[in-house]
């Protein structure tokens, strides 16, 4: 999917000129960053490995004749914050989109310890620590964007990815809080909660997914509800799955959750 040319013109002209993205090197943040390239976006391009950020930096180039600047830290620590914050410091910047995250998955006590907690810093701590710098940013200029990876899983207790659901939850939560904070301020926050994506994150968490929306289902939704809606759910696979468990009590979801987490973890126990 590609942005139309009056929502490049919308994007630009409430959130520019420039981008900060964390996790831009993969999945959701790259497409993100390929669509907010197209509308002529600045981009600070944020992962772990320099040699992918400077892949993405030259594919961008090549198409566009926007300004790039790539920061390679590993966000859960706080050195890694305090870096993002130095190299976007003199740069107009309208857009946070905090897109690094990652999943564990399996039964909690058999999990290791330091890798959920180093999750929790992933995709809690430092999403925390930068929408509080950027929103004090964008609330002093009274313009800005904030978009926050939530998830499906962050609407119920999931079994057999129990820790990365509450990660999620938080994020949910603090979105439809501080959106409703922000926006007199001027400063829009959006929390995109999808279902399966194609991308790094199943390796990554050792789920297997199936029905799974490809990151270029995803990326164009999740822009255009910036600014008009606090949550999306983004594809409608997204919408059929959410929608289809509202009037389910929670009980009743975490049910459904561990038989959908199940399946997809079901190889792990089968290993054993
Ligand atoms: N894919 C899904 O099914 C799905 C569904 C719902 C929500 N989400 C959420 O969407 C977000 C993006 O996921 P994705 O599917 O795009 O995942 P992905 O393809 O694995 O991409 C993750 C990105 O984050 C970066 N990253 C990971 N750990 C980092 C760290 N410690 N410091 C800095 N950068 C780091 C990675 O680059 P490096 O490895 O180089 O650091 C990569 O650019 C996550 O928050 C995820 O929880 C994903």
């Amino acid at each position: 999917m590609k942005l139309s040319d009056k929502e490049k013109a919308r994007l630009k002209a409430k959130y520019g000129e420039w981008a900060v993205i964390t996790g831009a090197t993969s999945g959701i943040g790259l497409e993100l960053a390929v669509q907010l390239a197209s509308a002529g976006f600045n981009l600070v391009l944020i992962a772990r490995h320099l040699d992918k950020l400077q892949e993405v930096e030259n594919r961008l180039k090549a198409n566009t004749s926007i300004e790039i600047k790539i920061v390679n830290v590993d966000v859960s620590e706080a050195e890694g914050i305090d870096q993002i914050i130095e190299a976007t410091k003199g740069t107009k910047v309208g857009l946070l989109i905090a897109s690094a995250g990652y999943g564990t998955s399996g039964n909690f006590i058999d999990s290791s310890l330091h890798s959920e907690i180093n999750m929790l810093r992933v995709n809690c701590e430092a999403l925390l620590s930068l929408t509080h710098y950027f929103g004090q940013h964008f609330a002093n200029q009274s313009r800005g964007g904030i978009i926050l990876m939530s998830s499906m899983v962050a609407f119920q207790g999931t079994p057999f990815s129990a820790n990365y659901a509450a990660t999620k939850a938080y994020v949910q939560t603090l979105a439809e809080g501080i959106a409703v904070e922000l926006k007199s301020k001027g400063v829009d926050v959006l929390a995109a909660a999808p279902g399966p994506v194609e991308s790094g994150f199943s390796k990554r968490a050792n789920m297997k997914m199936s029905m799974s929306l490809t990151p270029s289902q995803v990326g164009v939704p999740i822009l255009e509800a910036l600014g008009r809606k606090t949550t999306v759910l983004p594809g409608l696979l997204t919408k059929f799955l959410v929608y289809s468990l509202r009037t389910v009590p929670r009980w009743g979801k975490v049910k459904i959750m561990e038989k959908v987490m199940g399946g997809m973890t079901e190889h792990q126990r089968k290993k054993l």
